[in-house]
Order: structure tokens, then C-alpha cells, then sequence
């Protein structure tokens, strides 16, 4: 068997999360989807993984564009995992959904819960809590890499139908905005212009004037510059001060730096 790994992430879970399956399964290759790799590595690859966060209790804009840039190879065993902060909802039915119009097959879709990273709802809980999440995400991957090489087909995880009811139409509502979301970041702080807001975003959408950086209204809301910025002088709107940040422990921002 030989797989490829396309990851997106902000914070490193998912990261962590395609690094931690492709060592159990064995020949498989990662790489980020904001490359956009038009290809699926040669024709020896006969198994893809889509490995990344849940965002608005659905499938980030990066992962649909990444979806349709990609060769599409219908015989290829496609899994995915949804990483996420304990609302999965039907992140992975409309994965789904989106590639059963593509002519592909999803034959396994997995979440894995994770401490969430949306600071602007809060912090990422306390140390005890986050390590029992980090002790069951390894045990639901260990589960789900011996599904992968049996070659199991038809799992596809979801949230209860409360969630999926009443937060599906609220991922339709702010879908179209979320790009422009970005004018609620602001530096509030000592920014010592070391670049790192630029470099951890996978979309390009900052740039730097008179030393500070900017965004640009082409915002993936991944979160990935408030997070990983070293003197905690990137806010969002009003409550993001005094929010503990979060990166997964065994993830360096130099691994997150856009290739
Ligand atoms: C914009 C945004 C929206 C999010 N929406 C959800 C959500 O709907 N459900 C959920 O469980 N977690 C949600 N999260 C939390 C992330 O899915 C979770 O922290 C994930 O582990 C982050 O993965 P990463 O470190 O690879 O970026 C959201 C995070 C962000 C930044
Ligand atoms: S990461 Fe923080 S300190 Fe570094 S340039 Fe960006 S805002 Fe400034
Ligand atoms: S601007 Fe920040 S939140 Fe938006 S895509 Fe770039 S790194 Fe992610």
C-alpha cells in the first residue's frame, strides 16, 4: 500500500494527526493542500488521505478548492479525518457529498477530537484536559490506521443531529464572509516584526507595511497568525487578551511555515 497524506492545518492537530497515521501505516507520503499538488505522487499511490480541521461545523474553503485542484482518480481508496474541538457535525457527509459529485468515493471518514484553537470562543482548557485529549486522538488513529489497511470501507462519523441541524445552515451563512473576517484581527501590542504571522499563513493573505503586518481580506480563519505569534500581539475583536493560545506540543512553527 502506498499513501499520500494531504494535511491542512492551522495550529498543528491535524498536522500531528497525518504525521502520526502515516507512521503507522507505513509508506505514506504528507504534504500540506496549500500547495495545491495537482498530482497524487505516481501511479504506485493507490490511497489519499484528506486530514484536516473542522471549521464552522464544516469543510474549510481551502479544502474545497484543494478537492478541485487535484487529479481526480476515481479508483484510488480515499479516507479522510476531521479534526476538530468536539463538534464534528456533518463535516464528513458533506465531504461526501462534495466528492460523490467528483466521481469519487470516500470509503472512510474519521474525527478526532482535539483541544480546540478558536480563541476567539476561548482557550484551549487546562493541561490535564488537553493531554486526555491527545491520549484518546492517538488511540482513535491507532483505530483508524488498522481500519485504513484492512481496507474497511463505509465508517463516516458525525455529530448528533442537533448539531447537524441546527449549525449546518450557520456554516451556509458565514461561508461567503469568512475571507473578509480577517479585518477583526489588530496588533495590540509590541510586534517586533519577525515575520512569523506571515510565514504560518497558507494562504499568503499578509503582508507587511511600515514594519507591521496587514491582512488582506483572503483570510482562511485558520487562525494560524493569532496563534503562533510569539508575543501574543495579534488579537481578534475584543476577547482574544486575555485567551490562553494554543499549538499542539510536538508541532514547531518552522513545520507550519507555508512551503
Ligand atoms: C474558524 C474555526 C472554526 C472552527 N469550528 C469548529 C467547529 O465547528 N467544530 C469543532 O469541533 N471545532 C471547530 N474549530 C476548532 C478546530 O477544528 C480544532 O481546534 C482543530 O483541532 C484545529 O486543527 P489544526 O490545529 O490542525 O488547525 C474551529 C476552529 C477555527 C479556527
Ligand atoms: S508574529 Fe507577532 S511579533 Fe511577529 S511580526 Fe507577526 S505580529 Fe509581529
Ligand atoms: S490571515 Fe491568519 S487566520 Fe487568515 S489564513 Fe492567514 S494565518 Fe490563517
Amino acid at each position: 500500500m502506498s499513501t499520500v497524506i494531504y494535511y491542512y492545518t492551522g495550529t498543528g492537530n491535524s498536522l500531528w494527526t497525518a504525521r502520526t497515521l502515516a507512521e503507522k501505516l507505513g509508506d505514506a507520503e504528507i504534504i500540506p493542500m496549500h500547495l495545491m499538488n495537482k498530482c497524487t505522487s505516481g501511479s504506485k499511490t493507490d490511497t489519499v488521505g484528506l486530514i484536516f480541521p473542522v471549521h464552522i461545523w464544516g469543510v474549510p474553503r481551502l479544502v474545497r478548492n484543494f478537492l478541485q485542484a487535484i487529479e481526480k482518480q476515481p479508483r484510488i481508496y480515499y479516507f479522510a479525518v476531521a479534526v476538530n474541538g468536539g463538534q464534528v457535525s456533518r463535516t464528513l457527509i458533506q465531504l461526501k457529498e462534495i466528492m460523490t459529485k467528483d466521481s469519487l468515493t470516500l470509503s472512510a471518514g474519521f474525527e478526532v477530537k482535539f483541544p480546540s484553537n478558536y480563541i476567539p470562543w476561548g482557550g484551549p482548557g487546562s493541561l490535564e484536559m488537553q493531554r486526555k485529549l491527545f491520549d484518546s486522538a492517538a488511540e482513535k488513529i491507532d483505530f483508524a490506521a488498522r481500519y485504513i489497511l484492512n481496507r474497511d470501507l463505509g465508517i463516516l462519523e458525525k455529530g448528533p443531529l442537533w448539531q447537524r441541524v441546527f449549525f449546518t445552515g450557520f456554516y451556509k451563512m458565514t461561508y461567503n464572509i469568512l475571507r473578509t473576517m480577517d479585518k477583526n484581527f489588530h496588533i495590540d501590542g509590541t510586534c517586533t516584526s519577525c515575520g512569523i504571522c506571515e510565514r504560518v499563513c497558507p494562504v499568503k493573505n499578509i503582508t507587511f507595511e511600515a514594519a507591521r503586518p496587514v491582512w488582506h481580506g483572503s483570510c482562511e480563519q485558520c487562525l494560524a497568525c493569532i496563534q503562533w505569534c510569539p508575543e501574543e500581539c495579534i488579537q481578534y475583536g475584543k476577547k482574544t487578551k486575555s485567551n490562553e493560545r494554543y499549538r499542539h506540543p510536538e508541532v514547531k512553527v518552522k513545520d507550519v511555515f507555508r512551503k
